[in-house]
């Protein structure tokens, strides 16, 4: 690594302002934390007021401690009351109005938050807006699927000579923990369909981008009732864990690591009780089949591989590549490698960018180190360049099962390339691997991918042709088998993730059905309704 005095400024822009962020949301009230604090740090580096030059302060936020944490969770389960409280029992009409008034306000503080993501997690400029602008789009999308939903239970069924009025309702209490690689959008795709559906939340932003929720404390503190929606800041240890020790706690919504999942699983005294909604680890492998357009494939394999630096779930982790084609494939990839261009976020057309955390360079130097030892060699002549907060993307070949880099979920720039003979041999290492998100399939003859569509269907959950993996567009399912993930994410699909069907069924005679009539006039009811939202 570079020693103190190699060290240089990244940047000449500044962070002028730092954030001192003091404040929590707790039962309604926007609280101030007058305990310790945490700084956030870019590691992006700049000089700061003493001419030092070192990772750049951004501000500091609450490091608060588990009497908080519990504050949070007993107005979450004070606002749910047991399924009693105004928020789940509330017309799903003016549940949906506290949400669009929550997007309108978010979408004033678009310029501050894209900020933040750049210097906080080191985001492209262009990804950041990006993230943005797709997470108030899924809310609004969010609320027409609802009411699409609602639509559909708008009625009564009848069989066997009951009547039924189905609907989905809320779980409880859920404690949402988002990830640093899409600290806004993908905290959203929990956040947001699990309190439509008439939960209550309590939510501690990801250690990389948090800062950047701070600017949106008061948008939740004017849009929903009191307890709804709660937020804190902190260490997991103090408020992840002690909140799930209380057994309180009826969905775990978390977009991170299976090991930080089970391990808070594990806390819950009840776990019969607990619903997971997980987005979890993968190792999505790309496959390239001999006769696959190298043009298209190297092209989708870069934005697979190395889009925010293989820094998301979905990126492509490893590459197959038939032995017939695999040199010439490697020569051309690792020059499309080398000709990348790594700026800072907010240059344009930086595609490569630092990495925020501090210790992810060292890291991705191991990985190689430990390949090159067992056999492989790094065939782009920038790979594994090395500063302070970056390890150029580096492209290794031959990888063999004995490397570390093979079974890790790297999540950082380094790709790995295994040639194979039989297509069996990609096929038997995805059966054989703890995960099972994605794949790509790059080629075009129809009598192979036919047959290899219909397996590798089971092995994962989505198979994308000729094309590089992701989680968009976000009204499709987003899911994984085995350490992957648990429940499915899609705009419609995190509806039902959030809720349970429920409903009120009365035998068909004339007594109750004049019950039911009058109910359904009066309005007095908002659960038995047949109201048409528009
Ligand atoms: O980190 C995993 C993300 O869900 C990936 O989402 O495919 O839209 O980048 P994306």
């Amino acid at each position: 690594m570079e020693t103190a005095t190699q060290v240089s400024v990244d940047t000449d822009r500044s962070f002028d302002r730092p954030l001192h962020s003091t404040e929590y949301l707790v039962d309604g009230a926007l609280k101030t934390w007058t305990g310790n604090t945490t700084p956030v740090y870019s590691n992006i580096y700049t000089k700061n007021a003493e001419g030092e030059v070192g990772p750049t302060l951004l501000g500091s936020i609450p490091d608060m401690e588990t009497d908080a944490a519990l504050e949070a969770l007993d107005a979450a389960e004070k606002a749910f009351c047991r399924g009693q409280g105004k928020w789940p029992t509330m017309r799903v009409k003016d549940r949906l109005k506290c949400l669009a008034n929550f997007a309108e306000k978010m979408k004033a503080h678009r310029e501050e938050v894209v900020e933040l993501l750049m210097w906080e997690i080191g985001k492209n400029k262009a990804d950041s807006y990006k993230e943005f602008d797709r997470t108030v789009d899924y809310i609004f999308d969010t609320i027409e699927a609802y009411k699409k939903l609602d639509r559909k239970s708008a009625k009564f069924d009848k069989e066997s000579g009951i009547h039924a009025h189905i609907r989905r309702g809320p779980l409880g209490v859920v404690l949402c923990l988002g990830p640093y690689n899409y600290p806004l959008n993908e905290t959203f795709c929990l956040l947001i369909p699990a309190i439509i559906m008439g939960n209550t939340a309590i939510f501690k932003p990801a250690k990389h981008g948090v800062l950047l929720i701070t600017p949106l404390l008061k948008a939740f503190h004017e849009s929903f009732p009191p307890g709804v929606v709660n937020i804190v800041f902190g260490r997991g240890r103090k408020i992840a864990s002690p909140i799930m020790q209380t057994g309180k706690i009826d969905v775990l919504a978390l977009i991170g690591h299976s090991s930080s999942a089970v391990a808070l699983q594990d806390q819950h005294p009840y776990k019969n009780r607990l619903r997971l909604v997980l987005g979890l680890e993968a190792k999505n492998p790309g496959i390239v089949l001999p006769d696959a357009d190298l043009d298209l494939t190297i092209k989708e394999c870069i934005s697979g591989t190395l889009s925010y630096n293989g820094q998301r779930c979905t990126a492509l982790k490893i590459l197959f590549v038939h032995e017939s084609i695999v040199e010439e494939f490697n020569s051309r990839f690792a020059k499309a490698v080398d000709a990348l261009h790594y700026g800072m976020p907010w240059e344009e057309g930086a595609f490569l960018t630092p990495l925020p955390e501090p210790n992810k360079p060292e890291y991705i130097q191991g990985l190689i180190r430990d390949a090159e030892a067992k056999g492989a060699k790094v065939i782009n002549k920038r790979g594994g360049e090395l500063s302070h907060n970056y390890s150029y993307p580096a492209v290794l070949y031959p990888v063999t099962s004995e490397m570390e880099v093979y079974h890790e979920e790297q999540f950082g720039p380094v790709i790995p390339i295994m040639a194979y003979r039989d297509i069996n041999e990609p096929l038997d290492v995805m059966a054989a691997s703890e995960y099972g998100q994605q794949v790509s399939l790059f080629g075009r003859d129809i009598r192979k991918i036919g047959p290899l569509v219909d397996v590798l269907a089971n092995l994962v959950c989505r198979v994308n042709l000729n094309s590089a993996c992701q989680r968009g567009p976000d009204v499709y399912p987003f899911t994984g088998r085995k350490n992957s993930a648990v429940s499915t994410l899609s705009v419609f699909d995190a509806l039902r993730s959030f809720s349970i069907r429920t409903f009120v069924a009365a035998k068909d005679n004339p007594y109750n059905n004049e019950i039911l009539d009058a109910l359904m006039d009066s309005k007095d009811s908002n659960f038995v309704s047949t109201e048409y939202l528009l």
